[in-house]
């Protein structure tokens, strides 16, 4: 099903996080051309976003008439949705490809080069770049700078953990740029450990053996190793490393630490790892939908993972993310959007199907937070797509 025939309005102020295309010319009062036909939001960065937006509403235009992009069918909308990623946005393209440079080269330097300046460089320039795209964009979770390639799992993993986690310490420490910048570079290195474990283990489809799961435990105390012999001191970094195994309730590993003696940076870096572990595609299991992994963190409070750091991250992406196929109170059906402005429980909806099944056309946009008649009453099943 193509989107090209769909043409819907939505409040200019919307335009901010839109990503579809202009599909009438926009005019002013006076006449004068504001925003023009066929105008590809997808491409303008955000600041450009929200200059339209603004200068619109300064304008006295309430609403746009739009359409999804021609070429973009309505499963890759929902697959990219249901990641809350955007492969085709390229400016998270670009900071995904710097980062995985500045990684890569890091790591290289770590396994073949021992101690040496130029990999701290190329460490704390790494995680300064993830840190400022936070600072500098607080959606950041639903752009997270995603290329799933089959041949670099760790190092996407390892991006956008790095990227999640300077995300959860932004939010948790919004004064404190350096711990912002230490949990990036944290993040990016947790799993330094298992470069030198074999491939064989590490994509395994079946069950660990005993030796082999030893062998994988090990990975924390390995990459903590390693950066101390390649000169890395920060002590954020070096315990995320060491210690974003460990669980509240003390059986984790590799140190077996409960509660509060776990760093918080390594408690931030668990909720990161697991959340991005569970939701995307591996060689020995499916990916599970961002609303299933948003319940799973929320289940594992308290006897694996932070209450706090799970709390904040619930409080970006709500309890349902973007691409979470929901059913409403009055019968209709359709997929969340966006955060509601009234708290995670009231999203953005696109109804695309009416009270009894029928598909609607235009689908239309629903704002629960504005519509407190309606509550979604359900999930339908999971936008669960193949890897990018
Ligand atoms: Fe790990
Ligand atoms: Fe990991």
């Amino acid at each position: 099903m193509m989107l090209d025939s769909v043409v819907y309005r939505i409040p200019a102020v919307d335009l901010v996080t839109f990503c579809g295309v202009v599909a009438e010319d926009v005019l002013s009062p006076h006449g004068a051309l504001l925003l023009s036909r066929d105008t590809d939001f997808a491409a303008l960065s955000p600041s450009r976003r929200r200059g339209f937006a603004f200068s619109l509403r300064g304008a006295g235009v309430t609403s746009v008439a739009v359409r999804e992009r021609p070429e973009v069918a309505l499963q890759e909308i929902l697959e990219v949705m249901a990641r809350g990623k955007r492969p085709h946005d390229h400016k998270y393209r670009n900071l995904h490809h710097d980062a995985m440079y500045y990684l890569t080269g890091f790591c290289e330097k770590v396994l073949f080069g021992g101690p040496g300046n130029l990999q701290i460089f190329m460490l704390l320039r790494a995680g300064r770049m993830l840190a400022e795209a936070v600072a500098a964009d607080p959606d950041i979770p639903m752009h997270l700078g995603y290329v799933l390639r089959k041949d670099d799992l760790l190092l996407s993993h390892s991006i956008n953990v790095g990227l999640l986690s300077a995300f959860l310490a932004h939010r948790m420490f919004p004064d404190r740029e350096m711990t912002a910048v230490s949990v990036a570079a944290g993040g990016l290195l947790h799993d330094l450990g298992k470069t030198y474990i074999s491939e064989e283990i590490l994509n395994k489809p079946g069950t660990l053996s005993g030796k082999e799961y030893e062998i994988m435990r090990r990975h924390p105390i390995i990459g903590e190793a390693a950066l101390q012999k390649s000169g890395v001191v920060d002590a954020v970094v070096l315990k995320m490393v060491r210690n974003h195994h460990e669980r509240l309730d003390g059986s984790g590993y590799p140190d077996g630490l409960a509660g509060e003696a776990i760093p918080k940076a390594a408690r931030i870096a668990a909720v990161a790892d697991v959340f991005d572990a569970v939701t995307s595609e591996r060689a020995y299991k499916r990916r599970m939908s961002g609303r299933k992994g948003v319940s799973l963190l929320m289940d594992n409070i308290g006897t694996h993972l932070d209450s706090e750091v799970v709390g904040v991250f619930v409080g970006a992406f709500g309890m349902y993310p973007p691409g979470t196929g929901v059913v409403l109170s009055d019968g209709r059906s359709g997929v969340v959007t966006a955060p509601g402005e009234r708290g995670v429980l009231r999203p953005r909806v696109l109804v695309q199907r009416g009270k009894n099944g029928e598909a609607l056309s235009p689908a239309v946009f629903l704002d629960l937070s504005a519509t407190p008649e309606v509550f979604i009453r359900g999930c339908t099943g999971e936008h669960v797509p193949e890897a990018i």
